[in-house]
Formats: C-alpha cells, sequence, structure tokens
C-alpha cells in the first residue's frame, strides 16, 4: 500500500505538465502532451496490475457517460476506468431520457452537471458537440466520439497499442484501411501518430478517400496489394454505412475482395505486421475471422489498454481541476 501511494504521489507529479480541463481533440495536442498521456496510461497499467485492481486517486468524484449514440467499448471503458479510480458513475443514454420531452442537448448536460458531476463524457453524433459542451459547462469534458470527426481515446489507445509492440514510432509504416470519410478513428490516429513521427498511409476505395488527405502530410493510396508489403501496423476500419447516404461500392462481397485482410493477404504482408481494429468489426468484410482471431492480432491489446488510456485522461482532467 506504501509503494501505492508512493508510486501514485511520483504520477502526480505530471499534473504541473497538463494544462487542459478538457480532452476534446487529438488536433490541438501537442506531440509532449500525446506521450504524457501515453506515459501515464502505462503507469497506470503497471500499478494496478493491467487496470484490475482498483485505487483511490479519484475518489469523492464523478464521472457521468452521456452517450447519445451507441457503444460497447467506450462506454464500458469509461465507465471501469472510472470506477478502477474510485470515482462514482452516472450512465445516461438518450434513448428513454427527457430529451424525447423537448430538453435541449445543452440543458441536459447541465442538469447532470448540477448533480455534482466533475467531468462529462460525451458521444454524440454530431461533430463539436463536445466542444460546445466543453463551452457551456463548467466541469471537464472529454470527447467520447463526435459523429466522423474525432474518437481521441481511442486514437490513444491504438497508439498505446503500437508502442508497447513496437517501442518508437519513428520508421513505422502505419495503414488506415476502409472508410476513412467517415472514421473518426481515422482522424484521431493520423493527428496523433503523425505527431509521433509515424508514415501514416490511408487506404481504401476513392468514394471513401479523397486525395484531399495528402493535405495532412499522409500517403493515400487505393490498392491494399500494392501498399501491404511495406506496411508494420494495419488498422481495419468499419465501413460505416449509417453516416452514408449512398452506397459507396457495388457490394459488400467487392469491398472484402479488394479490402478485407484475409489468410492469403497476410502471407505477403511483413512477417511481424500487427493487426489491429477499433471495433466493432464486421467480420468477413473488412477482416476475415482466421485473421481477428489470429496470432498478429492485438485487436483485444487495443480493447484492455483502452481502460488505461481512459484511467490517464479521466485522472489528468481532474487534476487540473483541482490545481
Ligand atoms: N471503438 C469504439 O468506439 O467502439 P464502440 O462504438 O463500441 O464504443
Amino acid at each position: 500500500m506504501a509503494t501505492m501511494s508512493m508510486e501514485l504521489e511520483e504520477i502526480g507529479t505530471v499534473f504541473r505538465q497538463w494544462t487542459r480541463s478538457h480532452l476534446l481533440d487529438l488536433e490541438g495536442l501537442s506531440r509532449e502532451e500525446l506521450v504524457l498521456i501515453l506515459d501515464t496510461a502505462a503507469r497506470f497499467k503497471n500499478l494496478t496490475g493491467g487496470c484490475r485492481h482498483k485505487i483511490s486517486a479519484l475518489q469523492g468524484r464523478t464521472v457521468a457517460n452521456l452517450f447519445f449514440e451507441n457503444s460497447t467499448r467506450t462506454r464500458t471503458s469509461f465507465s471501469l476506468a472510472a470506477r478502477r479510480l474510485g470515482a462514482d458513475t452516472v450512465e445516461f443514454s438518450a434513448g428513454g431520457s427527457s430529451l424525447s420531452k423537448g430538453e435541449t442537448f445543452i440543458d441536459t448536460g447541465k442538469n447532470i452537471e448540477a448533480m455534482n458531476v466533475d467531468v462529462v463524457v460525451v458521444r454524440h453524433q454530431t461533430p463539436g458537440t463536445p466542444h460546445l459542451l466543453a463551452q457551456k459547462l463548467d466541469c471537464a469534458v472529454v470527447n467520447a466520439g463526435d459523429g466522423p470527426h474525432e474518437h481521441p481515446t481511442q486514437g490513444l489507445l491504438d497508439m498505446l497499442t503500437i508502442r508497447e509492440h513496437r517501442g518508437e514510432f519513428a520508421g513505422l509504416t502505419v495503414a488506415l484501411v476502409g472508410d476513412i470519410a467517415h472514421s473518426r478513428t481515422a482522424r484521431s490516429n493520423i493527428w496523433g501518430l503523425k505527431k509521433l513521427g509515424a508514415h501514416v498511409i490511408v487506404c481504401g476505395p476513392s468514394t471513401l478517400v479523397s486525395r484531399r488527405w495528402e493535405e495532412l502530410g499522409v500517403e493515400v493510396a487505393y490498392s491494399l496489394d500494392d501498399i501491404l508489403p511495406r506496411v508494420d501496423v494495419l488498422n481495419l476500419l468499419r465501413i460505416q454505412f449509417e453516416r452514408q447516404y449512398t452506397r459507396p461500392f457495388p457490394s459488400v462481397r467487392e469491398y472484402a475482395l479488394l479490402y478485407a485482410m484475409n489468410g492469403e493477404r497476410m502471407r505477403r504482408a511483413k512477417e511481424d505486421i500487427l493487426i489491429m481494429a477499433p471495433g466493432p468489426i464486421n467480420r468477413g468484410v473488412e477482416v476475415t475471422p482466421d485473421v481477428a482471431d489470429g496470432s498478429h492480432s492485438v485487436i483485444l491489446d487495443q480493447v484492455k489498454n483502452g481502460l488505461a488510456v481512459r484511467m490517464a485522461v479521466l485522472w489528468l482532467v481532474v487534476g487540473h481541476l483541482e490545481g
């Protein structure tokens, strides 16, 4: 126990380097801030036996999950992260709430905050919603995914997973494959990975991958088979049909033929390629089951690291409130 408090005290010195009340996106973070979050997550992971044990770092604090879109991983992970830190949690879902009676999004946020909530974690289908909430509320706001804009903690957990397996980002080629146009995970990965020094390729059908991505300093590719031999990390993104007004390709079968990571493509990939996916995965569309569950897959490591990253983020934003 004495060791744990000493360790917590030592981690506490990072508050002096963290200056933000909110985590809204990775676009606005510096390289140093990204590394600080990843280092803090790694230390929480060590300190709690892989995020298994509870500590009292946020005892007396309350974290509210405001989810206006469905979620399995992110909601559960934020909720568990808060509880592992000793905080209380409040779960809000749009369905069954007073939004149906005409209450506005901002009023909903203000009413939740009025119950002495310290952090609001928000997922919403509209880009910029967490930024708006951060302007209107006094508590800390964390973006858990705003439409196709950003999903900062997903980007961070992806980067923590890559760092654990590869150590350095410099010299690594990371390919994001699939529905780049509608992917908040792609945007957060691009901002983060570029700052950390990785080479990033975005790859998919031309209806989902614009040449304009090159303006962010990433390589644009349309053939997975062409780029595969030089890829170190392959992050397979889901086709987000729910965000599309027209079908971006003739059939799912054709998409899978060109872009699904399967056993045959694995034989042409680098021997130590890392297979990642933010989830939910559609087996047989972006990845086949043998690859998703195979020895190169770190998909469930990503989920585990989500807990560590979210512990770090909650702790940092609350620590800033205290400071
Ligand atoms: N990766 C991700 O955000 O998953 P959920 O939609 O299940 O939270």
